[in-house]
């Protein structure tokens, strides 16, 4: 969710190995054609670091995934990472608002928090305490070359390496864990990460042993890296907050209006969908084509010689369209509080249950159960 660490299309990884990535894709697309077959077989985590609204290349990239995957019967969790907010800034930001905002959104857009569990890290103590012993399976060099870490850092505006910022990935290893999550739904960039989780589980085993001798205690998570659409920001660029370019999910029909009114295109009147060539004119085009079925070809050809203008419109109407039932729910989310907090504690208490239960395991398996 944060501009730096999250795009809808999912970041390449900067500098993971090649192999490693195609292993991981590999891994994921067996995984992805289980998954109708076998959605039992597997526990979901993901998450997003709270530091903004939630706009549409969330929504695309990866919200609604989340939202296909519930459905498809997976037992999932989703973690508003709170703790993660601070490791590469001075202060926490609108928060409340953030949180609260976010919780509209998924619920708006379908995730159902009697199947998902929604819940904030700062809530659940045992999964934070899981960080203490993940500490020790991991060397300094080894965090130090985190390649996700170093972009972060690169772009943090020249600020030093806090002790989060270097230790936040495995942080989110105790989020993958303490639910023994195996199937991670999320983008290239956060590769590095799920290798770290992958590496403190087979560590624990290795150095601190199991609860009952049959299973580690911590499974092997993969990645699920499923195809999302990569929208781009209303420049061509990024889509990012900071960058001013976003929609974000619960903005107005007016104000969606507005922003595509400024959009950039170009001088051609042919409206083709052409990448490479053409970024904003094609951004636009598969923003339409995303929320009206259509391809992307057949939403160019349809508006033909409409020009800029013309692709605008068309672009406006079918998203307002799309978005018009998911903002009406959320703002009545949104006009009752009350009930956005009522569905957070219970995932937190769910939370807690799962987190205990998991510490728990790890206190036996270090002998630590006195
Ligand atoms: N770091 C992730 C991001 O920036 C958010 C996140 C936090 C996450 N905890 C997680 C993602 C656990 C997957 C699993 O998008």
């Amino acid at each position: 969710m944060p501009e730096a660490t999250m795009s809808a299309a999912g970041e390449p990884a900067a500098s993971m190995p090649d192999g490693s990535l195609r292993a991981s894709q590999l891994r994921s697309d067996a995984i992805e054609a289980d998954l109708p077959k076998n959605p039992q077989r597997y526990r979901l985590l993901t998450g997003d670091r709270p530091t903004g609204k939630l706009h549409i290349g969330h929504y695309f990239g990866s919200i609604a995934n989340r939202v296909r995957l519930q459905d498809a019967g997976v037992p999932a969790m989703l973690v508003i990472a709170d703790y993660q907010v601070i490791y590469d800034r001075d202060g926490v930001g609108d928060i409340q608002e953030n949180v609260f905002s976010g919780i509209a959104d998924y619920l708006a857009s379908g995730i159902d928090p009697s199947r998902t569990t929604i819940f904030t890290h700062s809530a659940v103590p045992a999964l934070n305490q899981l960080l203490l012993p993940f500490l020790s399976l991991v060397t300094e060099p080894e965090l130090h070359r985190n390649p996700t870490v170093k972009d972060e850092l690169e772009h943090s505006g020249g600020r030093a390496m806090s002790g989060l910022m270097l230790t936040f990935p495995v942080h989110q290893a105790a989020d993958i864990l303490f639910c023994k999550a195996n199937l991670v739904p999320v983008g290239k960039d956060q590769l590095p990460h799920i290798e770290v989780t992958r590496l403190i589980a087979r560590r624990f085993d290795e150095r601190y042993g199991r609860a009952v001798p049959e299973t580690p205690v911590f499974p092997q998570a993969d990645a699920l890296l499923s195809p999302s659409p990569a929208i781009l920001g209303l420049d061509g660029e990024k889509m990012s907050k900071s960058r001013r370019n976003t929609i974000e999910i619960g903005m107005s029909a007016d104000e969606t209006a507005r922003l595509i009114k400024r959009a950039k295109t170009d001088s051609d009147r042919r409206i083709t969908y052409d990448p490479q060539n053409r970024p904003e004119v094609s951004n636009l085009v598969l923003l339409t084509s995303l929320v009206s079925g259509q391809s992307p070809q057949a939403v160019a050809e349809r508006i033909g010689d409409g020009g800029g203008g013309g692709l605008k419109k068309a672009c406006t109407e079918a998203l307002n369209d799309y978005f018009a039932p998911i903002r009406a729910r959320r703002a009545e989310l949104m006009a009752d509080p009350g009930h956005l907090r009522e569905v957070l504690h219970a995932g937190n208490e769910r939370a807690n249950e799962v987190a205990e239960a998991t510490l728990d395991d790890v206190r036996t398996a270090m002998r630590m159960n006195y």
